[in-house]
C-alpha cells in the first residue's frame, strides 16, 4: 500500500495505524494475538483457512472492512476485517467459501459488519452453487453493538436456511458458540466440534446455577464429548484443530457442490468383486449381536466408511462411502447395540441424514436388522410416535436410488419404516438368514397361541413347538420374496457385486414427489 506525505495530519496517523492493523490481520493478527490464541490451544483464524484449502487458492473478501459503532469506546478500537476473515478458495481443487472468525478480536463477536462479510460470501455461494464452510470462534452477538448484531444474526440465519438443500453447509466449532449464535451452525448441515477447546450452549453454566442450581462446566455442558454423545448437535467430536480440519476435507469429498451437482466419483475397474468374509459375520444365534459395521466396510470400497454421528444413538450407524468409486449415504441398524433396536434418537439420526442424502442426490444403501421399536414409557412419553415418524417420512419422500439388505431381523413396523419396497425403494435383498415378520417367533406364539399353551400339559414344550413352527414359517426371507416384496435373496458374498449392479442400473433414475409447497415432516 503506497505511503501517504502529509507526515503529520491526523489523517495519515489514522492511515497509518490502520495499514498496521491491516499487516497484523494479514499475519493472523500479530505477534501477541498469535501467542493468546496458541496458548488456549488454539489456531488463529488464518491458520485454519491456511489448512483447509489448497496452497494459494485463498482470495480474500472485505478485509478492510470496520465496524461503524462509536458506543462504549468502539470509537477508539477498529481492527481491518472486524474479525472475522472470508473469502473463497478450493479444497482439492474445488470450489468453497470461507468464513472464520478472529477470537483476538472482540472475542470474535458478531458486529453489523462482521456479519455483512458472513452474508456477502452466503450470496455469493448461493449464486455460483458452492458449499459455505463457517470456522467459528466467537463470543456471540458483539454486546457494545446490541440489536444490529442481532440484526446481523437473523440476516445469516435467514440465508442458512434459505441454502438448506441448495448448498452444503458445514460448521466446525473451534472455540465458544454460544446463546442465540448455535442456531446458525444448528441450521447447517453438519457440525464438527473440538474436544476441550469449543463448546456450543444457549445458556452457559452461570445462568444455568442459577436457574437451575446445577453445577457444571462449560465442557460438561456443551463441549464436543457432550453434543457428540448426548445432544447429538455435532456430528464429529475431534481430538484437535487439525483433526477437525481433515474431517471437513473428508466429508466434502462425498458431497457434491450442489443440489444440483453430482458427488465427485473415483474411477474404478469391476475385478472380482466376491467378498467371502461377509459370509462368516452373521452369528449361528439370532439374537447374538455383531458389528454392523463389518457388514459395511466388507461391501463398500476398501477404506471408504466415513462415518458420521458416530457417538451418538449407536443402535444406528450412518455415514459416506463409495462402492466402485460412487459416493453413496450407508444407514445401518447395528445389532452391536441395543440389539439393533429404532428409539428417539436413532430415528431422528437416521431421517436427518437420509435427508442430506436426498438433497445433494447422494443414493442410500441400508443395511436392515431391526427386532422393532423400542418400548417403554420413556420412549413413549418422549414421543417415539412422532420422531418415528421422521424416519418413515424422510424415506418415504427420498427420490434418490433407493436399495435395502436385510441381513437378518425385518420385525414390525421397523420392516416398513427401513426403506422397504413398499416406501419406495428401488431394490430390495435379503441374505438367506433374513427373518421378516410381525415380530419375533416367542412374542407372536405367546400371543398368537395363548390359550392352547396354558391349556396344554406341558405350556412350556408348546411354547417350544409353537415358536419352532413360527420361526420355520415366517423367519425367513421366503415369505417376502414369494411376493415380490424382496426382489432377491442373495448370498452375502455376492452383495457387493450386486450393489455396484444396482446402482449403476439406478444412475439415471427420475422420480418425482407430487407439486407441493413442502411437505409437514413431523417435526
Ligand atoms: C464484545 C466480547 C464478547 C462479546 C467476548 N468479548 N465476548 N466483546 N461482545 N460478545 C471480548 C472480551 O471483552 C475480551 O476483550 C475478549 O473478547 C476476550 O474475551 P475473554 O472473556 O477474555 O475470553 P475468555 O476468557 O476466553 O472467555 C470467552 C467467553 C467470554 C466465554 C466467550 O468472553 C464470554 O462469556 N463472552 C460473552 C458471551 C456472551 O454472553 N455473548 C452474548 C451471547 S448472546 P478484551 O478487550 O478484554 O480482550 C448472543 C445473542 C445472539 O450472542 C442472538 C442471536 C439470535
Amino acid at each position: 500500500m503506497a505511503k501517504r506525505t502529509i507526515k503529520e495530519s491526523a489523517l495519515q496517523e489514522k492511515f497509518d495505524e490502520l495499514e498496521r492493523k491491516n499487516q497484523e490481520a494479514l499475519t493472523g493478527g500479530g505477534e501477541k494475538r498469535i501467542e493468546q490464541q496458541h496458548a488456549k490451544g488454539k489456531l488463529t483464524a488464518r491458520e485454519r483457512i491456511h489448512l483447509l484449502l489448497d496452497e494459494g487458492s485463498f482470495e480474500e473478501l472485505g478485509k478492510f472492512v470496520m465496524h461503524r459503532s462509536k458506543d462504549f469506546g468502539l470509537d477508539k478500537e477498529y481492527y481491518l476485517g472486524d474479525g472475522v476473515v472470508t473469502g473463497y478458495g478450493t479444497v482439492n481443487g474445488r470450489l468453497v467459501y470461507v468464513f472464520s472468525q478472529d477470537f483476538t478480536v472482540f472475542g470474535g463477536s458478531l458486529s453489523e459488519t462482521h456479519a455483512e462479510k458472513i452474508v456477502k460470501i452466503m450470496d455469493l455461494a448461493m449464486k455460483n452453487g458452492a458449499p459455505v464452510i463457517g470456522l467459528n470462534d466467537s463470543g456471540g452477538a458483539r454486546i457494545q453493538e446490541g440489536v444490529v448484531s442481532l440484526g446481523g444474526y437473523a440476516d445469516i440465519f435467514y440465508r442458512n436456511t434459505l441454502a438448506s438443500g441448495v448448498i452444503p453447509q458445514i460448521s466446525a466449532i473451534m472455540g465458544p458458540c454460544a446463546g442465540g449464535a448455535v442456531y446458525s451452525p444448528a441450521i447447517t448441515d453438519f457440525i464438527l466440534m473440538v474436544e476441550n477447546t469449543s463448546f456450543m450452549f444457549v445458556t452457559g453454566p452461570n445462568v444455568v446455577k442459577t436457574v437451575t442450581h446445577e453445577n457444571v462446566t462449560a465442557e460438561e455442558l456443551g463441549g464436543a464429548q457432550t453434543h457428540s454423545s448426548k445432544s447429538g448437535v455435532t456430528h464429529f467430536a475431534c481430538a484437535n484443530e487439525v483433526e477437525c480440519i481433515t474431517y471437513l476435507k473428508r466429508l466434502l469429498s462425498y458431497i457434491p457442490q450442489n443440489c444440483e451437482d453430482e458427488a465427485p466419483r473415483l474411477p474404478y475397474t469391476m475385478g472380482n468383486e466376491k467378498r467371502a468374509v461377509l459370509n462368516d459375520i452373521i452369528p449361528a444365534n439370532p439374537n447374538q449381536p455383531y458389528d454392523m459395521r463389518e457388514v459395511i466396510n466388507g461391501v463398500v470400497d476398501d477404506g471408504s466408511f466415513f462415518e458420521v454421528h458416530k457417538n451418538f444413538a449407536e443402535n444406528i450407524v450412518v455415514g459416506f462411502a463409495r462402492i466402485a468409486g460412487r459416493s453413496i449415504g450407508i444407514v445401518g441398524n447395528q445389532p452391536a447395540s441395543l440389539a439393533g433396536v429404532l428409539d428417539i434418537n436413532s430415528s431422528v439420526k437416521g431421517a436427518r441424514f437420509v435427508r442430506f442424502c436426498d438433497c445433494f442426490n447422494i443414493p442410500l444403501l441400508v443395511f436392515e436388522d431391526v427386532p422393532g421399536f423400542l418400548p417403554g414409557t420413556d420412549q413413549e412419553w418422549h414421543g417415539i410416535i412422532t420422531n418415528g415418524a421422521k424416519l418413515l417420512f424422510a424415506f418415504s419422500e427420498a427420490t434418490v436410488p433407493r436399495v435395502t439388505v436385510i441381513t437378518r431381523k425385518a420385525y414390525g413396523g421397523a420392516y416398513d419404516v427401513m426403506n422397504s419396497k413398499h416406501i419406495g425403494a428401488d431394490l430390495n435383498y435379503a441374505w438367506p438368514t433374513a427373518e421378516i415378520a410381525v415380530m419375533g417367533a416367542k412374542g407372536a406364539s405367546e400371543i398368537i397361541f395363548r390359550k392352547e399353551i396354558s391349556e396344554a400339559a406341558d405350556p412350556e414344550a408348546k411354547l417350544a413347538e409353537k415358536v419352532e413352527e413360527y420361526t420355520h414359517k415366517f423367519a425367513n426371507p421366503y415369505r417376502a420374496a414369494h411376493r415380490g416384496y424382496i426382489d432377491e435373496v442373495i448370498y452375502p458374498d455376492e452383495t457387493r457385486e450386486k450393489l455396484i449392479r444396482a446402482f449403476a442400473m439406478l444412475e439415471n433414475k427420475v422420480a418425482q414427489l407430487p407439486k407441493k409447497k413442502h411437505g409437514n415432516i413431523p417435526l
